[in-house]
């Protein structure tokens, strides 16, 4: 049977999910410029195929810090799983592990991580960086323990995004029976949307404080200036990932298609440089990494499959886009992902202006 393509699948999704719920995943901040731009940028590339290439069949395997995921997919931190499946992270973690992708698991889970990391198998762990850098150790210290191989710090939330959806839904608590389980109720409720601190005390030198005191692999999540990924490569991180959080935080920030190439020049292959945002299609996976990502992440796409039919969502959701990423690969005349350049884009200037 055909499978949906991504975007497809928040209307079918949206049949089975309580509207509060809906909205939290697909809204964005305020007026939800950036959520619409991360989609447009993509239609704005075109791509111009080599032929003859004699390339071969599409080999998507990348390695990332030394591990080898079966494509340059990643499954992005979103929060709260069983907001829209009751086996929530642990169902997503089994798809991505039969899938052969690396699962970005989200701070915010409704499944602790132990759990999450046991089942995903090639497991990143997110996380939003404390006041209370006891407690936040002491997360590293378990994240390190249940195996995951990178911490992803995201750094684009000093304070909460605005979100007009869930304000006008009244959306501030989870369900009866959901929490934040990485919490400990000493910080504070666990049982509620806003339940981690977000602290606009937190600079670099809280992430030099990191760096000293793991080995794991360290990526930035949320970066978007060229300025602040020179001083991430000095500071001794490992990775990049260009994100603006789906459009949910700072409302007008450029489309991270808009945003990667910039970040790539200034980091100049010191380290991997990523992305996430308003990917849906294999050919936007070709695009982003034409333009220098090694790998790209997907965000609500999850969700929307988890909602729809659990681990099998998701797994169809991933075997889509592997489909699509392989073919738009063969059809631009290219076998492996490394392999991909600026020379096969189009890029059309924008007239209207860059948010529609
Ligand atoms: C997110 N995102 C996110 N990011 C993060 O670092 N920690 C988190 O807990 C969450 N939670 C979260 C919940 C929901 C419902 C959404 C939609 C997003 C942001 C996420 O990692 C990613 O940056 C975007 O979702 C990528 O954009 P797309 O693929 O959703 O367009
Ligand atoms: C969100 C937070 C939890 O985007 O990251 O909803």
């Amino acid at each position: 049977m055909e499978h949906l393509a991504l975007q497809e699948l928040e209307a079918e999704a949206k049949r089975c999910l309580d509207p509060k719920i809906a909205d939290y995943i697909a809204g964005g901040a305020d007026d939800e410029l950036t959520v619409r731009a991360n989609r447009a940028a993509y239609a704005r590339v075109g791509l111009v195929p080599r032929v003859l290439t004699g390339a071969g069949q599409p080999d998507l395997r990348v390695t990332l810090f030394g591990q080898t995921a079966s494509m340059p997919v990643l499954i992005s931190p979103t929060a709260f799983h069983k907001l829209a499946h009751e086996e929530g992270e642990c169902a997503t973690a089994r798809a991505a592990r039969r899938a052969g992708v690396i699962l970005i698991a989200s701070m915010a889970s409704t499944v602790a991580l132990e759990q999450v990391a046991a089942a995903a198998g090639k497991t990143w762990f997110q996380l939003y960086l404390q006041p209370d850098l006891g407690w936040t150790e002491d997360l590293v210290r378990r994240a390190e323990a249940a195996g995951c191989t990178a911490l992803v710090i995201t750094v684009d939330s000093p304070v909460f995004g605005h979100r007009s959806r869930d304000a006008r839904n009244g959306f501030n608590d989870l369900p009866a029976g959901m929490r934040c389980e990485n919490l400990r109720e000493t910080v504070g409720s666990t049982s509620r949307v806003r339940s981690i601190v977000f602290s606009p005390e937190l600079s670099w030198k809280e992430l030099s404080w990191l760096r000293e005191r793991t080995a794991l692999k360290l990526v930035l999540k949320g970066l978007a200036h060229p300025a602040d990924a020179k001083l991430a490569v000095a500071c001794g991180v490992d990775g990049i990932l260009v994100s603006n959080h789906g459009g949910r935080q700072l409302d007008t920030v450029p489309s991270t298609l808009d945003l990667l190439p910039p970040i790539v020049e200034a980091v100049d292959g010191a380290i991997p440089v990523f992305l996430d945002g308003g990917i849906r299609r294999g050919t936007d996976v070709v695009k982003a990494l034409a333009l220098g990502a090694t790998a790209v992440g997907v965000g609500r796409p999850v969700l929307w499959a988890l909602a729809m039919d659990g681990e099998q969502g998701v797994l169809d959701m991933l075997e889509t886009l592997r489909a699509e990423t392989e073919r738009a690969l063969a059809l631009t005349g290219f076998r492996c992902p490394g392999q991909l350049n600026t020379g096969i884009l189009r890029m059309q200037p924008a007239e209207e202006p860059w948010w529609n």
